[in-house]
């Protein structure tokens, strides 16, 4: 736990599987701050359009949907957040292929966004936050005190993501986890909303041949120093 430190949020945007989670976890757990990663609220919303059973074509339902539901975040292990949607915990399907798939065209309609950056911001305003995402830094909170931005080449993210799908048990070679990461990278920096960028402010951290350890010590660092 770190007293005084001054930013109260600390933004981290990135590409797929650049490690901005297990970054922005261990993280938050070092300062005493909690984590928001906000990939799993764009996924849990995406969970219950399943659930609905509305086609991800009809967008004025999708956006009625969301303004319909209630967003709530709970703290697990004490600092790491998880969407509790309508009062249901959907937290174990949301890495499911199904949610996979469909997250990138119900994370580009304009009102599903401005719904979900409104939870966000919501919670931020409690200060003593790591928030991770794609547009946190650029529009969510164009104000946090620090932003960084993860890199690393593509070659490496593909291998940390196949190390940790083979992990999960999923059966997956490197070229089709490369050929999917390419895919989404595509879809998440060309989209016309929110697109994934660094904001002008943000710090780039290289992780190419780093450690977690080494790469939350630079941002602390980094933390220590505003
Ligand atoms: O970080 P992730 O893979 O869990 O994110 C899932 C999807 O959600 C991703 O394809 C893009 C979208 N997303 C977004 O548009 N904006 C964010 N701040 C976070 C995630």
């Amino acid at each position: 736990m770190v007293e005084n430190l001054k930013p109260g949020i600390i933004a981290i945007d990135g590409p797929v599987a650049v490690g901005k989670s297990s970054v922005g976890s261990m993280l938050a757990r070092r300062l005493g701050y909690v984590f928001f990663d906000t990939g799993m609220i764009y996924r849990a919303f995406t969970w219950k359009v399943i659930e609905s059973g509305i086609p991800p074509t009809d967008e004025e339902e999708i956006c009625r949907l969301v303004d319909a539901t209630r967003f709530e975040f709970v703290a697990v292990q004490g600092w790491r957040l998880s969407p509790i949607i309508d009062g249901e915990d959907v937290s174990s399907g949301l890495l499911c292929p199904r949610v996979e798939e469909l997250v990138p065209v119900t994370s580009k309609i304009a009102g599903v966004r401005r719904a979900l950056v409104s939870q966000q911001r919501r919670f931020a305003g409690r200060g003593k936050v790591v928030m991770a995402g794609r547009d946190i830094g650029t529009v969510v909170l164009p104000r946090a005190e620090l932003k960084i931005f993860l890199a690393a080449s593509t070659e490496e993210r593909t291998k940390r993501r196949h190390s940790e799908l083979v992990e999960r048990g999923e059966n997956t070679d490197l070229e089709t986890v490369m050929t999917e990461l390419k895919k989404r990278d595509e879809m998440d920096m060309n989209r016309t909303i929110s697109p994934l960028k660094p904001a002008d402010d943000a710090v780039i951290v290289n992780t190419e041949g780093l450690s977690l350890e080494q790469v939350v010590d630079k941002i602390f660092a980094l933390a220590a120093d505003r």
